[in-house]
């Protein structure tokens, strides 16, 4: 899918610098960096699944307490006034529509100096819904807090960012494979995929569980799920989803800066042999190589 909106930075350099945050200045977010983020706001309406989503900044009217706000299931967000929030319209791949078009949007805060931190799991959805008007049909399945963090880590960010596991992402060997050779896929092996690999890597991830798996035979990258053990049960949302759309955002920004064309589609099933550790994965999309001299990216499809 082509990128919608714009970003002054290399997007590689935003995915490798982005990095939540949960303690803020106290300061509602204002001037340029609000008016572009809007503007970037309005210019996401559709996933690549074809999913319709609306996207707001919502301020907090008074400072909080000081004592944090719980507004986090794992995460407790100190200072912010400003929150991104969206709606999906209820499809199949709400879920990962969301993902990839939030994502893009706190790419480019970070492309404007602002942090922010994805918050999936209980937080105060009623507050949110209310403050985007949510409608029937919709879901609102993630908010982040944007603006200017406070000059130190605080020490409970550190805890969660540890719990998490933040910091670290898997290695390759567990994340990708090669069908050619029924090994896993190295990055040397990955041709022009490398760095579209590395960024997919490189996302963000509720808990940092990092559920994407890849399989390629050169040409076509076929994305899979690959489940937590429990974890959808305890979550209302099915964060999971939401980072296979993330993950998909990554690779669509790495693609379009190597000028490697081509699209979405769902290829049922992919005639692929898959390791045994993944025999339980769940398939979600391919990403097919365009041939020479015929249509570009689109929205996802059979
Ligand atoms: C879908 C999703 C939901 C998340 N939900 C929460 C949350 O409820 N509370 C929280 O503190 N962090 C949440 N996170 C942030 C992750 O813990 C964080 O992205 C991950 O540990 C990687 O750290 P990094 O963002 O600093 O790279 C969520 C992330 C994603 C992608």
């Amino acid at each position: 899918m082509k990128i919608p909106i714009p970003y002054n930075h290399s997007p590689l350099e935003l995915i490798r610098t982005r990095t939540s945050v949960r303690r803020f200045n106290g300061e509602i977010l204002a001037g340029e960096p609000r008016r572009e983020l809007e503007h970037c706001c309005e210019a996401l309406k559709l996933g690549p699944f074809g999913g319709a989503c609306r996207f707001r900044l919502v301020d907090k009217r008074s400072q909080d307490s000081g004592h944090g706000e719980r507004v986090g299931a794992y995460g407790t967000i100190w200072g912010a006034r400003t929150y991104l929030a969206g709606a999906a319209k209820e499809s199949d791949h709400a879920l990962e529509d969301f993902g990839y078009l939030f994502e893009l949007l706190l790419l480019k805060a970070t492309d404007l100096d602002v942090s922010s931190c994805w918050l999936g799991g209980i937080f105060s959805r009623g507050r949110f819904a209310r403050a985007i008007g949510l409608q029937e049909g919709e879901i609102l399945p993630a908010v982040s807090p944007i603006g200017v963090p406070t000059r130190y880590r605080s020490i409970y960010d550190r805890v969660v960012r540890w719990g998490a596991g933040s910091k670290h992402r898997k290695p390759w060997a567990e994340l990708y494979f090669d069908a050619r050779t029924g090994t896993p896929l190295s990055p040397d092996r990955a041709g022009p995929f490398a760095t579209p690999l590395e960024m997919v890597r490189l996302a963000p991830s509720a808990s940092n569980r990092q559920p994407w798996r890849c399989l390629t035979d050169g040409e076509t990258i076929h994305f899979y799920l690959q489940r937590f053990p429990g974890y959808r049960s305890i979550n209302a949302t099915d964060l999971q989803r939401i980072d296979m759309g993330i993950a998909m955002s990554h690779f669509d920004l790495a693609v379009e800066i190597a000028e490697i064309e081509g699209q979405w589609r769902v290829v049922d099933p992919p005639s692929i042999q898959r390791p045994d550790a993944w025999q339980k994965a769940e398939y979600l999309v391919s990403w097919v190589r365009k041939p020479r001299g015929t249509a570009g990216r689109g929205t996802a499809g059979r």
